[in-house]
């Protein structure tokens, strides 16, 4: 189990015209890694980015890279984004028939493996996984935007994962992407989270550090 929660900003919310200042900035402000959204406009009906832009924002922060691949066959890809930088490297279980094998070849490129499932995928599907996953990534909202409301579900799931992990000793992360903000982190917190992603309530933010502060220990 993590010992601190760790705070993850979704760049998907960054003003990308000013990209790797936007990153050095929730660096600076405490961020412990850089969340990255990629998009294929077909698993999700959104186009975001691909290696060349995480290349530039691993040029611009020493902070690990959460590459979440939101992408039909991700594991054509994985090659060029773990050389473009991500340490950690974000599957969805809907679109990859064989996780085992897919969790080996991203070890062996050099990667931790992570697996992600949708509001309406079961977490059956990826708990027999609980021991060879760096993380399993709860979706709290239907992937393809920033800014939408959390959906409860997350919350059952995250719990149960939680206990799986506890009793099979495993050392996988939990983290949570979707709605999270200062006002319902506590919750994502107590049902297991160790990783929390953040789009728009930190880039949405006057001051990057408070809403950072706020989302790891919440009032
Ligand atoms: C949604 C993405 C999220 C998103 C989170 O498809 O995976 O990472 O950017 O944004 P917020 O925190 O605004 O819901
Ligand atoms: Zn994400």
């Amino acid at each position: 189990m993590a010992s601190q929660t760790k705070i993850a900003p979704s760049i998907l919310s960054a003003d990308f015209g000013r990209l790797a200042e936007e990153v050095k900035a929730v660096d600076e402000a405490g961020a412990d890694w850089i969340h990255v959204d990629v998009m294929d406009g077909h698993f999700v009906p959104n186009l975001t980015i691909g290696p060349c832009v995480v290349d530039a924002v691993d040029h611009a922060t020493k902070l690990p890279l959460d590459v979440h691949l939101m992408i039909e066959n991700p594991m054509d890809y994985a090659a060029q984004f773990i050389e473009a930088g991500a340490d950690y490297l974000t599957i969805h279980q809907e679109v990859v028939d064989d996780l085992p094998a897919a969790f080996a070849k991203i070890r062996a490129l050099g990667a931790k493996p992570a697996v992600a499932i949708n509001p309406a995928t079961a977490i059956e599907t990826v708990s027999p996984l609980i021991s060879e996953a760096a993380m399993i990534l709860v979706m709290s909202v239907n992937p393809g935007f920033g800014g939408q409301g959390f959906m409860e579900e997350a919350l059952p799931k995250l719990s149960a994962l939680a206990e799986l992990r506890e009793r099979y000793g495993s050392d996988c992360l939990l983290e949570v992407d979707g709605g999270i903000k200062p006002s319902n982190v506590a919750r994502v917190i107590d049902a297991g989270a160790d990783v929390i992603v953040a789009g728009s309530a930190i880039f949405g933010a006057e001051s990057y550090r408070d809403t950072i502060a706020a989302l790891r220990s919440p009032a």
